[in-house]
């Protein structure tokens, strides 16, 4: 069956939706995602194994353990986390208090470029395209003219499971796992790494990429 053939099975989530649903996730949320959000510390490392990026944007960065891992990394950069769950900001903000001066917050739902120019040289998604449904290729367009020619962009992601029931619990959580995401990313912007990974067994598939935007 091809991606979109499977693509009605997950419903469209509007912004009020993911808002209600992270109000009540939020408190639970770093207490519970360590044991299926697999592969964002590795991504993170291999990140800091690049070249030293100037700015950072964090799109859908939750209650912000990757913006944290990444000043641990990056110190004297300017680091920008987006994410349209207001909750999910404010557990951010708390961890990141002692960073204010290097780390902003921003509220928004990322369906257009942040700025009007190419601004950052690394831009991260950590799951969270497969949560924009629809829209996920209207943010990744967003955020290449949101990278500076040269500039990174890495994801880490779910990719897809052969289990339909886990399947369709993933999609009553506004997750969508066709495997839709790897392909698009690939065509739009060159691979440096990727890597698909097996999660509990052959329960689901993940995936890390890094690829470098052309031109610089
Ligand atoms: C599964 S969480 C991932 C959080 C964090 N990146 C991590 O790896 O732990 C997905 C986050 O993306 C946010 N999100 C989903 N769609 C978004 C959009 N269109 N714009 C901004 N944030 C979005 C959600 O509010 C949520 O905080």
């Amino acid at each position: 069956m091809s991606h979109s053939e499977r693509a009605w099975e997950t419903p469209a989530v509007d912004t009020a939706t993911l808002t209600r649903y992270y109000r009540w996730h939020a408190r639970l949320y770093d207490a519970t995602r360590w044991s299926f959000l697999f592969g964002r510390i590795a991504l993170i490392r291999a990140i800091a194994a690049g070249p030293r990026p100037r700015r950072i944007l964090e799109i859908g960065c939750g209650t912000g353990s990757n913006l944290l891992r990444l000043h641990r990394y990056f110190p004297d950069t300017a680091i920008t986390g987006l994410d349209l769950s207001a909750d999910m900001l404010l557990q951010a903000r708390r961890k990141l208090a002692a960073h204010p001066a290097r780390i902003k917050l921003v509220q928004w739902r990322y369906d257009q470029p942040l700025n009007r120019k190419p601004t950052f040289d690394l831009i991260v998604f950590s799951y969270c395209l497969s949560m924009i449904n629809p829209g996920w290729e209207q943010a990744l367009e967003s955020a290449l003219s949101d990278l500076q020619p040269g500039g990174r962009l890495a994801v880490v992601d779910f990719h897809d499971t052969g289990f339909a029931g886990f399947r369709r619990w993933m999609s009553i959580n506004h997750v969508r796992m066709d495997g839709q995401l790897l392909p698009r990313l690939t065509a739009l912007c060159p691979p440096v790494t990727q890597t698909l990974h097996n999660a509990y067994g052959s329960g689901w598939r993940y995936f890390r990429f890094i690829g470098q935007k052309p031109g610089g």
